[in-house]
């Protein structure tokens, strides 16, 4: 039996098309430079232990669903850190010490960020701060004590662990280092956004003249999909049909896409897509995604660990995939919309189409995984 044949009913829950949609390379390269983005791989590249994380084509879906290719570019092999964070906030902890080893750095997460700027801070020997709510899982926190920072739980949710990680940060003198934009607070955002970059330099190398027809992104804030976005702009020769992927629960950058303008979302369930359950589009990206985004779509939790499952159980590809759940949604937007007629058609997929999907993670929080794909 194959996996679209047993019956079972991959869902979505929204799909729209962006009525803004136009992209304009030289926008989005006033956003995020040429030189912003040339300067974090040139520094990336030099990493110690860097090397590109493969770009897995899923062969038996694509021949199932009756695409050319899909290509999974897998993050759960990014340094001994599992995911693209680890780019974004340990480049910028290195741009903004700038070779200075007495300054702390400081942050608010939800954890994979917050291991990126703890494992930025241990490579730089610099003193490190993090913030976390007390949603944030034991085994989350335990990672990032193990880098060697110091983990300070606060009462109540992401919000507040930023607002006291700003405090604290502003009475020591702390450096604080935090992947969302707002008003007064681009330069650092930008900087982890032109790390995540990086793994679109390595795809555009490893597909090998091949062209990528469509292109789908997770977006939380929207940090990770704005940078792709601009290393579209950066590296690729022609423009992919781009589609970002939210939960259901805090699709945010589709309501935003939606009105044209940012749209808070009031999260009233936490997805099991933990790093993308987000209310809000951080401003930097806003700023590349609104034009650059063709379709949104939104999906519930239903088949995050279905697809884990079958990512790890070599259903999709000759090689078994270790996907966290951030790296599924990917993988069920294709699918819900090769099944669906009308999206299918929307989005021109056809058997010439080649796809990429990001494999944002690998198993960051491996309790959980092992609970998901044995359920
Ligand atoms: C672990 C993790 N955190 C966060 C995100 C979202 O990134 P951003 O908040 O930059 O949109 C993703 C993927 O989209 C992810 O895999």
């Amino acid at each position: 039996m194959t996996i679209l044949s047993n019956g079972h009913l991959w869902k979505y829950s929204k799909f729209i098309e962006n009525e803004n949609y136009s992209f304009n390379q030289n926008k989005i390269l006033n956003l995020l430079s040429k030189k912003d983005i040339d300067e974090a791989y040139l520094s990336i590249s030099n990493w110690e232990n860097y090397t590109p994380t493969p770009l897995i084509e899923l062969n038996k879906l694509s021949k199932e669903l009756n695409l050319n290719k899909i290509f999974y570019k897998d993050e759960s092999k990014r340094f001994d850190l599992k995911s693209f964070k680890a780019l974004g906030g340990a480049y910028a902890v290195e741009k903004i010490t700038n070779g200075n080893k007495n300054i702390t750095v400081a942050t608010a997460t939800a954890g994979n960020h917050g291991r990126s700027v703890a494992w930025g801070a241990k490579r730089l020997g610099l003193k490190c701060k993090i913030f976390i709510s007390e949603f944030v899982s034991k085994a989350r926190g335990q990672a990032m004590s193990d880098l060697g920072a110091d983990v300070i739980k606060v009462k109540g949710n992401y919000e507040k662990s930023l607002i006291e990680c700003i405090k604290q940060s502003t009475e020591n003198n702390w450096q604080i280092v935090q992947d969302v934009a707002w008003k007064d607070y681009m330069t650092v955002p930008k900087y982890t956004m032109a790390g995540y970059t990086v793994m679109m330099k390595e795809i555009a190398d490893q597909i090998n003249n091949q062209q990528i027809t469509h292109i789908i992104l997770q977006a939380g804030v929207g940090g990770m999909a704005g940078a792709m976005v601009a290393g579209i702009a950066r590296y690729l020769r022609n423009i992919p049909e781009t589609i970002v992927v939210e939960p259901d629960s805090a699709a945010c950058v589709m309501e935003s896409i939606k009105t044209g303008k940012i749209e808070k979302i009031n999260i009233k369930r936490e997805s099991l897509m933990g790093g993308m359950s987000c209310g809000e589009v951080s401003l930097v990206p806003w700023e590349i995604l609104k034009n650059s985004v063709k379709f949104c779509i939104s999906l519930p939790d239903d088949d995050i660990a279905r697809t884990m499952k079958l990512l790890g159980n070599s259903s999709f590809s000759e090689e078994k995939i270790i996907a966290g759940e951030n790296s599924a949604p990917g993988v069920i937007s294709l699918i819900t919309s090769c099944v669906d007629d009308k999206i299918k058609e929307r989005l021109k997929l056809n058997s010439r189409s080649n796809v990429l999907v990001i494999g944002c993670e690998g198993d960051t929080d491996k309790e959980m995984y092992q609970k998901l794909i044995i359920q």
